[in-house]
């Protein structure tokens, strides 16, 4: 059996293990032992299923496997792409005991986990993150939705997955650009909670993009481990976990005004964290050194056309909105974030100016 590294998300009698490690699909984890009752349904896309279902069937042993593959990108992550697995699920006789796999990257793992949650009020849900930012980033923490015409994520639930099975092998097939995106997530740790964590990826982003099998690794090891970190600290974003939404409010706009799948996620995130950054009141060194990273690992530091007053519309519908008043996870230093509503209005008429 292959080694794998494991983390515990601690969240009570919701904790979920994370595993991790090379050459876990294909049998080399029992991931049967995982499953509760006897039925699993296992939601993929049509790029993903052809490489990878084949592997995961030999991780479920003797479990009734059925599946289902959604059409393949951010504008499908909709209602009405949910309605097509609860249909599934009502089709095949899904019960509260059968266990819902989402096979893929984030879009999938977010509409597969929204499912899970609504149907019969909420099902057995595994994840098996195919991405570099799934396996860093959202298969872990419950956060699971669909986008609406108004908005990115708007709709959605807080639902945490049983266990989120993380084969680092299959990035081997992710596209070049989709692991950069996935890179911006990883940075985003660095920049919010761990400096140390930034200049080892400042040392090793070159390893990164060379897809060097033991850098990866520790990349998604250690993000993996803060972003259960502040999960297990607060599961509901009431507190701390906001941090993890740093670059978010101008890259959810950015995704929104120029058209869902237009920029990958991880390319607005990349850029909303120049944003973020140059709106703190930090000194000009630590923006400058946030940015050349993020230009390292071939990430967008700028972000496209968009006339201001659009994009200022769009920020107004983020999810931390408050008493119509914006706020913003701002840096206190490179490797400290904090959330506030407090910040310099014309440095941010000023930056959503100068994208126009
Ligand atoms: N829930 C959360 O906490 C959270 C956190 C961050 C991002 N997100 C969401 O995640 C989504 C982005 O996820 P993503 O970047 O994984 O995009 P994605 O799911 O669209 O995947 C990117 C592309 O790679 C393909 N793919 C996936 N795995 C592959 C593989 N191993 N080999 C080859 N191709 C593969 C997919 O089919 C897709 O075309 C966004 O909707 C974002 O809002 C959610
Ligand atoms: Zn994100």
């Amino acid at each position: 059996m292959p080694v794998a590294r494991t983390i515990n998300v601690e969240l009570g009698d919701r904790s979920y293990p994370i595993i991790i490690g090379s050459g876990l699909l294909g049998g080399g984890f029992d991931l049967s032992a995982h499953v509760v009752g006897e039925d699993c349904l296992v939601v993929s896309n049509e790029t993903v299923a052809p490489l990878y279902f084949g592997k995961l069937k030999d991780n479920l042993g003797d479990k009734t496997v059925e599946s289902l593959n959604l059409p393949d990108g951010e504008a499908y992550k909709t209602t009405d792409t949910m309605h097509t697995i609860l249909d599934k699920l009502v089709e095949i006789g899904a019960n509260r005991d059968t266990t819902v796999i989402a096979l893929g990257g984030g879009v999938v793992g977010d509409i597969v986990g929204f499912a899970a949650a609504c149907y019969m009020r909420g099902v057995n849900f595994i994840q098996v993150p195919t991405t570099m930012l799934a396996q860093v980033d959202s298969s872990v923490g419950g956060k699971t939705g669909v986008n609406h015409a108004k908005g990115k994520n708007l709709v959605g639930a807080f639902y945490q997955p049983g266990v989120v099975l993380i084969d680092t092998d299959t990035l081997a097939t992710l596209p070049d650009r989709e692991l950069k995106a996935g890179l911006a997530e990883v940075i985003k740790y660095g920049a919010i909670v761990d400096i140390k964590f930034l200049a080892w990826l400042e040392e090793n982003m070159a390893a990164l993009l060379a897809r060097d099998s033991e850098a990866l690794a520790s990349a998604i090891i250690r993000s993996c481990e803060l972003k259960a970190e502040l999960v297990a600290e607060d599961e509901r974003e009431s507190g701390r976990r906001v941090v993890l939404n740093f670059g978010h409010t101008f890259a959810h706009a950015i995704e929104h005004c120029l058209g869902y799948g237009e920029w990958l996620h991880g390319e607005a995130v990349a850029a909303g964290m120049v944003m973020a950054a140059k709106l703190s009141a930090i000194d000009s060194g630590d923006q400058n050194r946030l940015c050349a990273l993020i230009e390292m690992a071939g990430l967008p530091v700028a972000p496209p056309k968009i006339d201001a007053d659009k994009f200022l519309a769009a920020m107004r519908i983020d999810k931390k909105v408050i008493h119509k008043q914006l706020r913003f996870v701002l840096l206190k230093s490179l490797g400290e974030a904090f959330v506030t509503s407090s910040y310099d209005d014309n440095v941010l008429h000023k930056l959503l100016s100068a994208s126009a």
